[in-house]
């Protein structure tokens, strides 16, 4: 093997956490995770989540961590480095390719999706959903979809954002980054939720989050829930493990991972709790629109309330940075591989992988319209596909080779050293999670995603 450049570390003691919980929060937050509650029913939902976030996101959270730290390379060298350290099969490094390569599919789709909170901004901003109809507005939305050019130019800007970041390296680049973006999130989401509460309907939107209704507890909104417990914490792609492996080495590694799961889940309790409010105000709107809640429901919403120009735009540049520090996250673990492995540039590893991210990404721009209903595997198009093979597959089957490898395979005073648990119980229980609970739930997950594909 090839000796590795000097890994990095982040400059602060914090920057892990705003980091981490950078790549966390994103659209699986402000977008998905208030639409799959609305859709399901709401408390019984966020309740499964919780449990799922608890059990099964923080015990792996912490075990890809552990990796990241204990290997201080990309994911896919820390993980060779700490089989053979581990007198184990160097094909554990399956779990570094599996998380870089699906961070580099998730990349090319999502900053598709990314570059419409981009249009809606501006749209915002100029005060287009003054007055906006539900028909308007899910035309002007359908018009966006089909529009390839201009979907094109967006995921093009989001993709030019993140590479932008990537170039000036983890200390230069991305913490920089993550300092500044993360600060103005959580300010720009606690005036969102005065604006909720103040102009909303927010007992309508509370009781909607956390009304307890057994009626939404089922086998479906489980997989569901446990999906995307682990998609919102962007476990299984590469991120965290390389984020982790720039954390210093004092850091103890299960009060950051607490305090990045603990952020992640506030802000989508937040951005629920500002939604919902602002959706329940206006007359007409179902909290249970699926994917254009976000892209046709709100712009209704803040087009009829007061001061819904800047409320709106405010909400739009909220789901950009939150995006942003997601795509950045997706970027670096590739960029890390091929700059240490092939010992090049990070300017020039970062152009070729995000330069292919955003080739790849034409297939998914392609797919809301001239591509929509070509069946390039399994039926689906490609954005289908990518969002299908990565979240359905790649995620349950990555995080469950990494609970097994952690909890079986790699050497328990290796991971006593690197945890340093604050004790011996909780050392224990972890371990047992990451053995049983965790395996087992994710082979679940995984078994449902097929199910739901092919029966
Ligand atoms: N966690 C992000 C979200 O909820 O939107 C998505 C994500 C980012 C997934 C980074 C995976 C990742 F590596």
């Amino acid at each position: 093997m090839k000796t590795i450049k000097q890994h990095a570390i982040w400059g602060h003691r914090g920057t892990f956490i705003l980091a981490a919980t950078g790549s966390a929060v994103g659209l699986g937050n402000i977008w998905k995770f208030p639409y799959i509650a609305g859709e399901n029913g709401g408390g019984a939902f966020v309740l499964m989540y919780l449990v799922f976030i608890l059990l099964i996101g923080v015990p792996v959270m912490m075990a890809e961590v552990t990796l990241g730290r204990h290997g201080r390379a990309n994911p896919i060298d820390a993980v060779s480095k700490i089989a053979r350290q581990s007198g184990a099969s160097p094909m554990w490094n399956l779990i570094g390719w599996s998380g870089v390569i699906a961070g580099f599919l998730i990349l090319s789709f999502y900053s598709v999706v990314a570059g419409w909170s981009l249009e809606y901004f501006g749209a915002a901003a100029r005060g287009h959903f003054v007055g906006l109809d539900g028909e308007t507005a899910g035309a002007a939305f359908n018009a966006l979809l089909a529009n390839p050019w201009r979907l094109f130019g967006w995921q093009s800007a989001f993709i030019a954002m993140t590479v932008l970041v990537v170039a000036f390296g983890v200390t230069r680049g991305l913490e920089t980054a993550v300092r500044l973006l993360m600060p103005l999130l959580f300010v720009l989401l606690l005036v969102l939720l005065v604006y909720a509460v103040t102009a909303g309907d927010f007992a309508a939107g509370w009781r909607f989050m956390f009304g307890f209704d057994p009626a939404g507890l089922s086998w479906g909104a489980a997989s569901l829930a446990l999906g995307h417990a682990f998609f919102t914490l962007s476990l299984a792609m590469g991120a965290i493990m390389a984020y982790g492996s720039y954390m210093p080495g004092k850091a103890s590694v299960g009060k950051m991972v607490f305090a990045v799961a603990a952020l992640d889940t506030l802000v989508a309790l937040i951005a629920g709790l500002a939604i919902f409010p602002i959706v329940f105000a206006t007359p007409g709107l179902s909290p249970a629109e699926g994917p254009g809640l976000m892209f046709i429901s709100l712009p209704v919403a803040f087009g009829s309330m007061q001061a819904g120009v800047f409320f709106g735009a405010a909400f739009f540049a909220l789901v950009a940075l939150a995006a942003w520090s997601s795509t950045i996250s997706l970027l670096e673990p590739g960029v890390a591989y091929v700059a240490e492995r092939f010992n090049i540039q990070r300017w020039t590893a970062n152009v070729l992988i995000a330069g292919s991210a955003w080739l790849l990404g034409i297939g998914s721009v392609l797919s809301f319209n001239v591509w929509q209903d070509m069946s390039l595997l399994l039926g689906m198009n490609v954005f289908n596909f990518l969002d299908f093979f990565t979240q359905r597959v790649m995620l349950p089957l990555g995080g469950l080779l990494m609970a097994l490898f952690v909890g079986w395979v790699v050497r328990r005073e290796l991971l006593h050293h690197e945890v340093r648990p604050a004790s011996e119980t909780l050392f224990s229980a972890w371990l047992w999670l990451l053995k049983y609970l965790c395996p087992a739930a994710l082979l679940v997950i995984l078994l449902a995603g097929l199910w739901d594909q092919f029966s």
